[in-house]
């Protein structure tokens, strides 16, 4: 078989290492891919969002499956541009993907099927979504309601923030027309987790509870960026919590999309945070998380190119998925300043220092060649994963990976995985 990878991160790193693995593929292109990747796959000069020139080029060369990593491609349409076509492809039609792509929809969405989320309300003016930060309660979140690259939440304490996020999003439209409208609804108050779960639109498979680092500092302090790490599986979602989660969830989701016609076939990605009122949605993704893709993969038993192929047939069946009992931890290093502005071309020494193998796995996000050096290239550059069958080992397993990396401004959490030793609390 021939492969098609879209997206250039460490999401789609982790997934070509594993694809790479199924004795039934035969070639990988990536698109566009990273230096990282390229030791894997062909990587080819399409950006991700250049719908027509990756159908053209999985025609051209007979690809037998398309996966795509990132949600733009899909909340454009790739998987129906694709079905035109008659090419295979693993993703949620456009109609689905807009469970990511507009966060009115998601929310009206759970309102119509009981999917337990935070109260909001919905505003198309500014000055009224101004009256209302006026007249409530603080905390407030406010969300444009479109794709804002991880960027379009901002909780708010004071009435004063909430005006200037308001006038930022609405009015200066600092996120372009995903910025026509906004949510704004209650701060939740407890653990963050992520499920991701395979679905082929009826079956849904759950995979390994994660939890991502959002927040640039230790200690979760400082502005959010796309993740500073991760590790799975957490302990705060047990059988039980999993169990509820499936139910109040992930099920009504899925039922839901399919009563309204949208085929989510692929990855739903529930972002929930763990209340004392039991779990409630933040957000859905259309798509595999990153980097949770980079600890929940390494823990993945099964052939994931048979998975893959499964749902896009509409055939997923339980007993196609198994997960090894391991831990997973995944430390990212990114470049100086990021997650503002941040600086590029800095040679990376220290990988060949590292021994890569199951249990310690180097996935690229913001690297290239050039010159024959391998450069920084991105925010997020590399993100190291160490896997054991304890919790310890596997974090000191990844720090002394991490220490390994040279390259100028690195930067990187000495806390990833610690949420793991808090103590378990129940949820009602
Ligand atoms: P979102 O883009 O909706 O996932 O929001 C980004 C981040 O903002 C989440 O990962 C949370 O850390 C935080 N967040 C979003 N919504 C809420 C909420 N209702 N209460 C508390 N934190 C939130
Ligand atoms: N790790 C957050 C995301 O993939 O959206």
């Amino acid at each position: 078989m021939k492969i098609l990878v879209v997206g250039s991160g460490g999401r789609e790193h982790a997934l070509v290492w594993k694809l790479h693995k199924s004795p039934l593929v035969k070639k990988i292109y990536a698109a566009p891919g990273n230096a990282g990747i390229s030791k894997l796959a062909e990587c080819v000069e399409i950006p991700s969002e250049d719908l027509t020139g990756l159908a053209n080029f999985a025609e051209k060369n007979s690809v037998d499956l398309t996966v795509v990593g990132p949600e733009l491609p899909l909340t454009l349409g790739i998987v129906d541009e694709f079905q035109k076509r008659n090419l295979r492809i693993f993703g949620p039609t456009k109609s689905a993907a807009m469970i990511e792509g507009s966060k009115v929809f998601a929310k009206e969405f759970m309102k119509k099927y009981h999917i337990p989320t935070a109260s909001f309300k919905i505003f198309e003016r500014p000055d009224e979504a101004i009256d209302f930060v006026k007249s409530s309660d603080m905390p407030l979140v406010i969300k444009a309601d479109g794709l804002a690259a991880g960027k379009g939440a901002v909780i708010i304490n004071d009435v004063n923030s909430g005006v200037s996020a308001i006038q930022k999003i609405m009015v200066e439209k600092i996120f372009k027309d995903a910025g026509d409208k906004v949510v704004i609804e209650d701060f939740l108050e407890g653990e963050e987790v992520t499920i991701l779960a395979f679905t082929d639109g009826k079956t849904i498979l759950p995979m390994p509870s994660s939890q991502d680092h959002k927040k640039i500092y230790d200690g979760d302090k400082g502005p959010n960026t796309g993740g500073m790490g991760a590790y799975a599986p957490t302990t705060i979602v047990d059988d039980r919590m999993m169990k509820r989660i499936y139910e109040q969830i992930l099920e009504p989701t899925i039922v839901g999309l399919e009563q309204e016609g949208r085929i989510f076939k692929g990855i739903l990605y529930a972002g929930l945070m763990l209340t004392e009122r039991g779990p409630k949605v933040m957000e859905f993704n259309c798509r595999f998380g990153d980097p949770e893709t980079q600890v929940v993969l390494p823990l993945l038993k099964s052939d994931l190119t048979e998975i893959f192929m499964s749902i896009a047939e509409g055939e997923l069946s339980l007993e196609e998925v198994e997960w090894t009992d391991d831990f997973a931890v995944c430390v990212i290093l990114a470049s100086a300043g990021y997650p503002d502005k941040y600086e590029k071309g800095k040679e990376v020494f220290g990988l060949d220092k590292i021994e890569q193998g199951e249990d310690v796995l180097i996935f690229h996000a913001g690297t290239k060649k050039e010159g024959g050096k391998l450069v920084t290239s991105g925010g997020r550059v590399l993100g190291v994963t160490a896997v054991d069958k304890n919790v310890e080992d596997a974090i000191h397993k990844a720090y002394a990976s991490v220490e390994k990396v040279r390259f100028e401004g690195a930067q990187f959490r000495r806390d990833i995985g610690y949420g793991v030793r808090r103590t378990k609390r129940e949820y009602f």
